[in-house]
């Protein structure tokens, strides 16, 4: 596939767009009118071709953007990479895991090539190429986790099985939802969702845990989660709270289509092979409503699913301040009929 990356800008003047090509293929969340927690959990195999799910991990147009965000979020506070010592044979599995999916699905952007232990590398849309020994650490120029964390979009978590229970015991988190790594290292599956509203009363994590516990090295599982964000902001974390939070207070009836933006997260979860543990990646699809609407159907089901969330999830997902102003802009999309179910664009 031929790939041409953006020049562009996720703060400051905030230049990121959507062709069209990539507003066609976003990964629309709601099927129906109406929103609410599920364990919706699915098989992660090959989707439509074109579709954010058609390869094991999606890259474009905006791939050399975000690494780059990144690369500047982890500049100011390298914080937002940690791993525990015990998390080695974890991190290769993840290098493994990423590189061999990229180089397999995108061959023209990158490639490897395996000799015994002594792996070479190229990541042309990023410039690097490197020699190294697989398993030695020191042959890489930081560690495994976060030398490929750096090339590949999105959050990723290492999670360490024991007790049956699942653990963050590494991440590269630089494009979160408002929550934390650091805060979050160290706690278990139900306490780092204990901030959720209605899920845990509906047995949802429970469900998933289990799950999750007993899935199997070379099955991987997805599910899609979303919110919105003001302006098209990456890190929108806790610790960077005072850049993003005022911009809440700016959207009007009138500038909703171009400020807010729906953010989808595809979740990916994979067994890895020599650690036992799960590598957890949630890949963030920013799309601004003035652009959702070139498709009138996901505006009128935005309009819908927003409108009548329930308020526990809006107060949660932190849309509250702004939420009359989008129902606003977006309810001229909506005539009342009804709407067939799927995600499906016109
Ligand atoms: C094991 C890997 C997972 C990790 C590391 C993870 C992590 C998180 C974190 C950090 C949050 C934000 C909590 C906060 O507000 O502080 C969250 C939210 C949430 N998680 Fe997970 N999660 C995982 C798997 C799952 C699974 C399998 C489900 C399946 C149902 C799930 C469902 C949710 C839901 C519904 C929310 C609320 C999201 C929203 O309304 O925007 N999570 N998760």
């Amino acid at each position: 596939m031929a790939l041409a990356f953006k020049k562009e800008t996720f703060r400051d003047d905030y230049t990121y767009r959507n062709s069209p090509e990539a507003i066609r293929r976003f990964p629309f969340p709601f099927p129906e009118d109406r929103y609410m927690y599920s364990v919706n959990m699915e098989p992660h195999v090959p989707g439509a071709k074109g579709s954010a799910v058609e390869h094991i991990l999606d890259v474009d147009e905006h791939y050399v953007a975000e690494c780059a965000d990144k690369a500047i979020t982890l500049a100011q506070d390298p914080g937002r990479y940690a791993a525990l010592p015990h998390t080695m044979d974890a991190q290769w599995d993840v290098l493994e895991l990423i590189m061999d999916a990229l180089a397999n699905d995108y061959p023209e952007q990158f490639k490897l090539s395996k000799n015994g232990n002594v792996w070479s590398w190229e990541n042309k849309p990023l410039n690097i190429k490197d020699t190294f020994t697989f398993g030695d650490r020191d042959t890489l120029p930081m560690e495994p986790f976060e030398y490929i964390g750096r090339q590949i979009q999105g959050d990723w978590t290492i999670l360490d099985q024991r007790d049956n229970d699942l653990y963050v015991d590494a991440g590269i988190v630089t494009s979160q939802a408002d929550w934390s790594l650091m805060f979050d290292a160290g706690m278990s599956f139900m306490q780092w969702h204990g901030p959720v509203p209605q899920a845990h009363e509906m047995g949802i994590f429970e469900r998933a845990l289990k799950y999750l516990l007993n899935m199997q090295y070379g099955s991987p599982v997805r599910r899609f989660n979303w919110t919105m964000t003001i302006n098209p902001r990456l890190d929108t974390s806790p610790e960077n709270y005072e850049q993003w939070g005022q911009d809440r207070n700016t959207v009007t009836p009138q500038n909703a289509g171009e400020k807010v933006h729906l953010r989808v997260e595809l979740q990916t979860l994979y067994r890895l092979p020599r650690s036992n543990g799960i590598v957890f990646s949630i890949r963030c699809y920013l799309i601004s409503l003035e652009d959702l609407a070139t498709y009138p159907r996901w505006a009128k089901r935005m309009h819908r699913v927003l409108r009548d969330l329930h308020p526990d999830l809006a107060e949660y997902k932190g849309l509250v301040k702004y939420r009359d102003a989008a129902v606003q802009w977006l309810s001229k999309f909506d005539d009342g009929a009804p709407l067939e179910l799927g995600t499906q664009a016109e």
